[in-house]
């Protein structure tokens, strides 16, 4: 057998050097003239977001990587084109900005909000086959590759859903820019973001209590002379779009040179991620990520070790740029004590300053007797916490945190302020993937992040 140079190791990157290299997660599309039919319209066509704004995006990450910001990464596991209305989008949009607000209070620092959003259709699956009562089907992988029902046709890779991806991530992404500038996200609405199922929970107190100080604040600032109209930081809000480059040829048909500097960007969404499956060094993932100039994640889980880790470092980040690279910590609550401290140290001692978020949802998952894929509320607090311990003990910065969670009052994960228990998770399991927090639990996970960052800051202060 031939043997394959990893072009990710040399120079010679292009959009198309990925295809050179070994793959993994590949969809097998029955005809590929289809695929390279749509991939050239795809190409074509106008790209969802513009290298400027990535560019300011890797200046937030940059300062989250200092510890002066604090990123909040959170969406669903996997969008869905069936469940695709402003609702839902606003829904989640509104949980994102309750649970920021929570954390640039508590926390005093500016929070960098990234949803998950707007094209996170494509999903890494452990097995290619999925079998129920003795009928074996390829796996369902995202809505961009196939369908979710278990039948033989709907699970074949479709190239037209390519482009039903992409208009879904343009018109999701359509709202959530005028949701976040046109006034829907101004610091006065701060009371009625509160979602009506979460006004009756043991958590609405705490934040209409909040609120309420928001709201004092905003009238000294006005009488100040800062309000809506001065101040654009109260009317609007900065948000950003991320998904798993998992869909290489759909990530290269929209992959762009910015006339202005000559560089590559994925114009698919602000920031991408390289999944904890396809992180392989002379993989194919690698390879294109590492040619495009957004700033960009890997997930690392706990079977990375730290040479590794070091070595694509430096493929994907050669110049330890700021605010370029994020490090995606799911280690599980029972691992991440034993697995973190290692790698924060040596990419410490390497001279490098990634931002570090932690993936509290994708180490911990567990499922019941039931035969129902569920999380633990307490596990992802305890991997956070896990988390923050390990930074502190290591003096490096912990720079956010990744939920999968969504606005819908959904039962996929148990526990919580409302304590939902496996008995609970059938009322409303909603998710095409894995278990998400409701928006209760995610507004919850944020105040318990607010506090910690609060504790972490009197920390030093004292020290
Ligand atoms: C995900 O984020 O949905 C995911 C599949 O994560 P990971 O690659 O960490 O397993
Ligand atoms: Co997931």
């Amino acid at each position: 057998m031939d043997t394959i140079i990893p072009a990710a190791l040399g120079n010679g990157w292009t959009p198309t050097s990925w295809r050179d290299c070994p793959i993994r997660q590949v969809p097998s599309y029955p005809d590929p003239d289809r695929l390279a039919a749509m991939e050239a319209r795809l190409s074509r066509f106008p790209p969802l977001v513009f290298a400027g704004e990535a560019r300011n995006l890797q200046a937030q990450l940059a300062r989250a990587s200092k510890g002066e910001a604090f990123v909040l990464q959170g969406g669903d596991c996997a969008e869905s084109f069936g469940d695709f209305t402003a609702n839902v989008i606003r829904d989640t949009f509104r949980v994102l900005l309750q649970m920021a607000v929570v954390l640039t209070y508590g926390g005093a620092l500016p929070v960098v909000k990234l949803g998950r959003m707007a094209g996170q259709f494509a999903k890494p699956r452990s097995s290619d086959n999925e079998t129920l009562d003795g009928v074996t089907l390829p796996s369902y992988r995202g809505d961009i590759i196939n369908g979710p029902e278990f039948s033989a046709e709907a699970r074949i890779p479709d190239p037209t859903r390519m482009e039903f991806g992409y208009f879904q991530s343009a018109g999701t992404l359509n709202l959530l820019r005028a949701f976040a500038t046109g006034g829907y996200a101004d610091l006065h609405r701060v009371h009625r973001w509160n979602l009506d199922f979460v006004k009756s929970s043991p958590l609405a107190a705490r934040y209409q209590d909040l609120s309420t100080r928001i709201d004092e604040t905003l009238r000294f600032m006005a009488a100040c002379g800062l309000d809506s109209g001065t101040t654009p930081q109260i009317r609007e809000t900065e948000f950003y779009t991320s998904h798993e480059a998992l869909l290489l040829p759909y990530e290269q048909a929209l992959t762009r040179e910015d006339s202005t500097s000559g560089d590559f960007y994925a114009c698919s969404a602000h920031f991408l991620w390289i999944g904890d499956r396809t992180r392989q060094l002379d993989g194919a993932h690698v390879e294109f990520m590492r040619g495009i100039k957004n700033p960009i994640g890997m997930k690392v889980g706990p079977t990375m070790e730290v040479d590794d880790l070091l070595r694509i470092m430096d493929v994907l980040d050669p110049e330890n740029e700021p605010g370029r690279l994020t490090l995606i910590a799911r280690m599980g609550a029972g691992k991440v004590a034993e697995k973190l401290p290692a790698l924060l140290r040596a990419v410490k001692r390497a001279g490098r300053t990634p931002v570090w978020l932690c993936d509290a949802m994708h180490g911990n998952g567990i499922t019941t007797a039931a035969k129902i894929k569920t999380r633990r509320f307490d596990d992802v607090v305890a991997e956070l916490r896990g988390f923050f311990d390990a930074h502190e003990a290591e003096g490096t910065v912990a720079g956010g945190a990744h939920l999968e969670m969504t606005g819908q009052n959904v039962t996929e994960c148990v526990g919580g302020a409302r304590g939902l228990s496996e008995d609970d998770l059938g009322a409303r399991y909603e998710t095409f993937c894995d278990p998400r927090l409701n928006a209760e639990q995610s507004l919850e996970v944020a105040f318990y992040l607010a506090e910690e960052l609060k504790a972490r800051r009197a920390l030093r202060a004292e020290a």
